[in-house]
């Protein structure tokens, strides 16, 4: 019996370590009360992995609250077994998102965050950071731009977890081809099973830039969140027989070799989720997700 509770507990954390599957939103704010954030609750039962964003504000501060909200949440959900994918991104204690502050500000703070994030290891398991900074992407990069994400990655790949970049365009302008940097795919289906995820990737030429995705992404820890309200949203999530069929989610799930995605958006998703009589489709994606590393 004894034996048998540890072969158990031995798959589960093995389970853990090797896979992330549905990933809970979760936010932090700077200038904000956190206490209720960071406190351990338990999880959506199909989930062991928190997707937060942490907020911080573009004035150069020292961001110390923060930082221990940070240290205290890994804290708190690493002793579960929980893991975080992270985000930083820049607002406003009144919620308002910022543009992000001049470079040596900005490189201040990812160097910053990028010690925390160093410093948790050991307390908390971090299967990848989103690098989140920089709102214009592709071909709407400029040199300049294009030069800050490269600084951004290439500091926080230094903390030796695995870093995410936003846009495939991105990916290829700076590390083509390569595994070493993996993608976060904020917009999963918004046009259905075959969209362009919200403008996600450029519309032309689609197959070529699917192929590339799997090439740098598939099963490397690639991931994100579906929506239904971007560039070429024409998907109803609320179509269950479409999102559970032969062409539906866990489908696109295997086509791209997606390993977590936030269960709890667009709602409709969330609500099938939940939905213990959905469970036949819900096991199914769920899968589909573990099936990836
Ligand atoms: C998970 O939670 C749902 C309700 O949210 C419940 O119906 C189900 O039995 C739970 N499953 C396990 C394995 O605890
Ligand atoms: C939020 O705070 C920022 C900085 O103080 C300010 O610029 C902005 O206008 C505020 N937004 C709202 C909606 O109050
Ligand atoms: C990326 O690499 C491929 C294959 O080596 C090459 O054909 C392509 O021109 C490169 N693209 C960019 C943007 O560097
Ligand atoms: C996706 O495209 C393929 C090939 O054009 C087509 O056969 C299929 O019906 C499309 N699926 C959906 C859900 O639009
Ligand atoms: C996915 O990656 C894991 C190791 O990270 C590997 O063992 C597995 O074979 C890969 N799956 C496929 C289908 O390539």
């Amino acid at each position: 019996m004894k034996l048998l509770k540890c072969l158990v507990l031995g798959i589960v954390l093995q389970h853990a370590s090797a896979t992330v599957g549905f990933t809970t939103y979760k936010e932090i704010d700077e200038g904000a009360d956190n206490s209720g954030t960071i406190l351990y609750s338990d999880l959506f039962n199909r989930s062991s992995t928190l997707f937060l964003y942490i907020q911080i504000t573009p004035d150069g501060a020292e961001h110390t609250d923060i930082i221990n909200d940070f240290k205290t949440l890994a804290q708190n959900y690493g002793q579960h077994g929980v893991s975080v994918i992270p985000r930083v991104r820049y607002g406003w204690p009144n919620g308002t998102i910022a543009t992000e502050p001049e470079e040596s500000i900005l490189m201040d703070d990812v160097s910053t965050f990028a010690s925390i994030f160093t410093d948790v290891t050991g307390t908390i398991n971090i299967p990848v950071i989103q690098a989140g900074y920089c709102q214009s992407h592709g071909s709407a990069d400029t040199p300049e731009d294009l030069a800050i994400k490269i600084k951004i990655v290439n500091t926080l790949l230094s903390t030796s977890h695995k870093v995410a970049l936003r846009y495939p365009s991105d990916h290829q302008a700076l590390f083509n081809g390569s595994r070493s940097v993996t993608l976060h795919d904020d917009c999963i289906f918004d046009g259905g099973f075959n969209g362009t995820d919200g403008g996600t990737w450029p519309s032309g030429d689609r197959q070529t830039w699917i192929d590339y995705i799997v090439q740098v992404a598939g099963n490397n820890t690639f991931g994100g969140e579906g929506c239904n309200d971007a560039g070429d949203a024409m998907f109803d999530w609320s179509d269950y027989t479409a999102l559970c069929g032969g062409e539906g989610i866990a489908a696109y799930i295997n086509t791209l070799q997606i390993a977590y995605m936030n269960y709890d958006y667009p709602q409709p998703y969330e609500e099938l989720i939940e939905d213990p009589s959905q469970s036949t489709c819900v096991d199914a994606i769920q899968a589909a997700l573990e099936s990836w590393n």
